[in-house]
């Protein structure tokens, strides 16, 4: 993704807008996560390595603080986390 918002938000209903920019949010850290992570695998510089998975972990944190608050915005996200949840929990036990 790198600094592009995947979705016109001048498109967004502005009820809707600022859960559409947590979301957005998540898309960018995940999008980090996968970058840096993909980084580390090439070096063969063991420092940065360490630096580059230790920024990954950093972005999940991000991850988690834009769901937390989606999640306060969105019932609906919140019902169907957790659904998907239960649903994985059965489909692995
Ligand atoms: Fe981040």
């Amino acid at each position: 993704m790198l600094s592009t918002i995947p979705i016109n938000l001048d498109k967004v209903r502005k009820e809707d807008l600022d859960r559409e920019t947590l979301r957005v949010g998540i898309i960018a850290e995940l999008d980090a996560v996968n970058l840096y992570e993909q980084l580390a695998v090439m070096t063969e510089n063991r420092n940065i390595k360490k630096l580059l998975l230790d920024i990954a972990k950093e972005e999940k944190t991000h991850v988690g603080e834009f769901q937390a608050l989606l999640l306060k915005q969105d019932e609906e996200q919140k019902r169907e986390l957790e659904e998907g949840k239960k649903e994985i929990d059965e489909l692995i036990k």
